[in-house]
């Protein structure tokens, strides 16, 4: 039977669970596929370490160089991570004619365009199942499964960390700064963790699955992102209190000539699926023309379900390897002639509901004169609400508004901002109505 050699850089978190899959499923991999694939060497600057995993005498280095040389090694798999010596290992690889697994989003999302073009034009793959929702097959599902769809919309929880915060907050009363604390115990969190709290871990992964979906050739800047870290316990609560969850969405949809693709809190009903996806699971739904809605979910992060899709694309190859069908499945979905660029809309050009709170005086006129301002920018309410009474001091008044565009919203509340009655700046929220309803 053929043996198929695997190099493996990087043996982390997630390096650790490829290994231990490679490792202590060979037999089961092996009916599988037809071939043994054998983890030949593994590069990792600390070779002393005991990760639980019984390798053989040698298979450790910490010359990256040697395994990415290596003549009889077939696929390199690249878990470091980052955009630094990652790349270099990955095109170093490519040179060589090795096939690549690899899991970096970060990686991918400003720079994939090029080495897709490289690794295309070199005659080898390019997988990066795990690069986004970690086991939650999501790639292989947009290119392959969906084919034969226009995708016209996404909507996920893609980051663990984030969600996992929103939840302690919401479900147990944690300060942001414990659950963010829990998080990174529990080894979701990015090495640095603004990455996952201030949406940007969410937008790279949203980068690539936009590319994916349409083709897109876009630049990663273009994506809005705001973060979590502005979300307060009260607004939480009012959102409980209409029936609402506040969840970091990676949203994006189809325009025709141009894309959305934004990541922000956003308020979702009770009856919308994701709003139930708690703690570190990710989930996304899909919308194709001839599907409608699908949804995926399942544990975003974490050794063993992230190295679950590391494995899948190593044996994806693996067959492909055996058939000489290398390439078949185009890296990004589409031909590569056929990949352009697309602009992303302006956040400023998006209609959407709104959730407004103002710290407001508690006194006769001023809600009037706030939705006198919400009036002029043809901004329509649907809903107001005050907490509590204050003579002489400021209460909370939440507003939720009919659909209306972002760049009215901003002119609104950059106006009411000054008011004198209102104090401090106001709280904007997102809503994405499941039903669409205005
Ligand atoms: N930091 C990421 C998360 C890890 O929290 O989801 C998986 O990409």
């Amino acid at each position: 039977m053929k043996t198929i050699h695997i190099g493996l850089l990087g043996c982390g978190t997630v390096g650790t669970g490829v290994a231990r899959i490679l490792i202590q499923n060979q037999e089961m991999i092996r009916s599988r596929v037809g071939a043994t694939l054998n983890l030949k060497r593994i590069a990792d600057i600390d070779i002393d370490r005991d990760r639980g995993v019984l390798l053989g005498k040698d298979v450790l280095t910490t010359n990256a160089d040697s395994v990415v040389t290596d003549p009889d090694i077939d696929i390199v798999i690249e878990t470091i991570g980052g955009l630094g010596i990652a790349k270099t290992l990955i095109l170093k690889a490519i040179a060589n004619g090795k096939q690549v697994v690899t899991a970096n989003k970060a990686l991918l999302a400003s720079e994939g365009n090029s080495l897709f073009r490289i690794a295309a034009d070199k005659g080898v793959e390019l997988a990066f199942e795990a690069s986004v929702g970690g086991c939650m097959p999501v790639i292989k599902t947009l290119r392959e499964s969906l084919v034969g769809n226009q995708i016209q919309a996404m909507s996920g929880i893609l980051n663990g960390t984030c969600n996992y915060i929103l939840s302690k907050i919401t479900d147990d009363g944690d300060t942001f700064e414990t659950a963010l604390a829990k998080a990174q115990s529990k080894g979701f969190a990015e090495a640095d963790p603004t990455l996952d709290v201030e949406g940007f871990d969410t937008a790279h992964k949203l980068a690539i699955l936009t590319s994916l979906a349409y083709g897109a050739d876009l630049c990663l800047d273009d994506i809005y992102v705001e973060g979590i870290s502005k979300i307060t316990p009260l607004d939480i609560e009012f959102a409980g209190q209409f029936g609402y969850k506040i969840k970091l969405l990676a949203i994006s949809k189809n325009r025709g000539n141009a894309v959305e693709a934004r990541v922000h809190p956003t308020m979702i009903p009770f009856d919308n699926l994701l709003s139930s996806v708690n703690g570190p699971l990710n989930a996304i739904t899909i919308t194709g023309d001839a599907v409608g809605d699908i949804l995926l979910y399942g544990k975003g992060a974490g050794m063993m379900p992230t190295a679950s899709a590391v494995v899948s694309d190593v044996v994806d190859i693996a067959r492909n390897l055996l058939t000489g069908s290398v390439g078949r499945v185009p890296l990004l979905s589409y031909q590569k002639d056929h990949i352009h660029r697309i602009p992303v809309m302006p956040v400023d050009e998006i209609i959407s509901h709104y959730y407004f709170r103002f710290a407001a005086l508690d006194q006769p006129g001023v809600l009037s004169k706030i939705s006198g301002i919400l009036g002029n920018h043809c901004i329509s309410l649907k809903s107001v609400h005050q907490k509590g009474r204050k003579s002489g001091g400021s209460v909370p008044l939440v507003m939720m508004t009919h659909l209306a565009k972002e760049s009215n919203v901003q002119l609104a509340l950059s106006e009411i901002v000054h008011l004198e009655v209102v104090s401090d700046m106001p709280a904007l929220i997102r809503v994405e109505d499941s039903n669409g309803s205005d």
